[in-house]
């Protein structure tokens, strides 16, 4: 008894005074009333229902250089890398340099009226990258450089036949 009494006071200290002067006939119920209210705790802790900023998302969809397919869902803010790398879309050699502007191997093309809702225009950098893509054209951009916004829902993007590395020495 001695013992039940001494775990029960190291579970619960707060009531330990209750076992002290032997009303250990409250024991049970203080114990269901301390596991509701941490199960109640935990509940609001982790409920889907909590209050919580939804991130926005829209619709981007990939076509491949065989014309192959993709579309999937992106958060608005994310850039094109970052999608391609999250839902492991396998594309040789894209993003080699990671986002860094130092590859253009994240070279893609836009139809001329997603092109037009890009609010960034490129940079000198990214420009100079884009010289050494292949298959340019005036409605390229890098894929790294592009940041999805809300106006972009239904985005179609083209992938090159072909990926170049401007860091390979040719
Ligand atoms: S990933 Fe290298 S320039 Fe975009």
């Amino acid at each position: 008894m001695a013992c039940r009494a001494v775990s029960l006071r190291f579970l619960i200290p707060k009531f330990a005074s209750c076992v002290n002067r032997g009303n250990s006939g409250t024991i049970p119920a203080l114990i269901r009333k301390t596991q509701h209210t941490r199960n109640s705790a935990s509940r609001h802790r982790f409920s889907s229902t909590a209050a919580k900023p939804k991130k926005e998302t829209i619709t981007v969809h990939f076509v491949q250089s065989d014309g192959s397919k993709f579309s999937t869902t992106a958060a608005v803010g994310e850039n094109l890398l970052d999608i391609i790398i999250d839902n492991d879309i396998d594309i040789d050699g894209f993003g080699a340099c990671e986002g860094t502007l130092a590859c253009s191997t994240c070279h893609l093309i836009f139809k001329q009226e997603d092109y037009d809702k890009i609010p960034d225009k490129p940079t000198d950098e990214e420009l100079d990258m884009l010289d050494l893509a292949y298959g340019l054209s005036s409605t390229s951009r890098l894929g790294c450089q592009v940041v999805l916004t809300k106006d972009m829902d239904g985005l179609q993007v083209q992938v090159p036949t072909a990926v170049v590395d401007a860091r390979d020495p040719s």
